[in-house]
């Protein structure tokens, strides 16, 4: 195992034991998340939901089947990216999480872009997208006004890109988001392979 890979064993070790806000109270599993350690490509989600809870695994229940359509548009595999969400336990009956379950969860997320290093995240929703662009200092904005767009930020780690999307579960209540969406990935698609 490698050092990125056993600091992440450490943090899914303390996310077992993390007591920072209730949302524990309600967990089967937490979710750390699951990929390629470091790795290039990120995506960040909102919470787990109920099958995610169950396995302990991102984006497994129906989003996730979802999402893996999206990445094969944009020429990627599942294995080829590391997935995680702003929050690591499910919020009851799926609600959204709260501003201070976000705050007491931020330090686990932040950990993980130290160790993995991506070279472009990709958020899923709104919530993952006003928390990835103003850890990296930029405004957060409406996902509607934003989606598919790529942003450039600095870090300690060197330049990073980053590209809003709206969250795959959006497309399976909206069908007409389908479309939306295939033309984001895409994008990413073209992103990936200019750079
Ligand atoms: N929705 C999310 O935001 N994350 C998951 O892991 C599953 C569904």
């Amino acid at each position: 195992m490698g050092d990125v890979e056993e600091e992440l064993e450490k943090l899914r070790a303390e996310i077992e034991k993390c007591r920072r806000c209730s949302l524990h109270k309600g967990r089967t599993k937490p979710v750390l998340g699951e990929g390629p350690a470091p790795a290039e490509i990120m995506l960040v989600g909102e919470a787990p939901g109920y099958w995610e809870d169950q396995q302990g695994k991102p984006f497994v229940g129906a989003a996730g089947r979802f999402l893996n359509e999206l990445l094969a548009l944009a020429g990627l595999k599942r294995s080829q990216v590391y997935i995680t969400n702003v929050v690591k336990c499910r919020p009851p009956k799926n609600r959204d999480p709260k501003p201070e379950e976000e705050e007491a969860c931020a330090p686990y997320l932040e950990r993980q872009l130290s160790l993995l290093k991506p070279r472009l995240i990709c958020t899923l929703g709104s919530h993952a997208t006003a928390r990835i662009l103003s850890f990296f200092g930029l405004k957060p904005q409406p996902i509607t006004k934003i989606h598919g767009k790529v942003f450039k930020a600095q870090s300690l780690l060197g330049g990073i890109l980053i590209v809003p999307l709206f969250h795959p579960a959006s497309a399976l209540y909206k069908p007409p988001m389908k479309s939306l969406q295939f033309e984001d990935w895409k994008t990413v698609g073209r992103l990936l392979s200019e750079t």
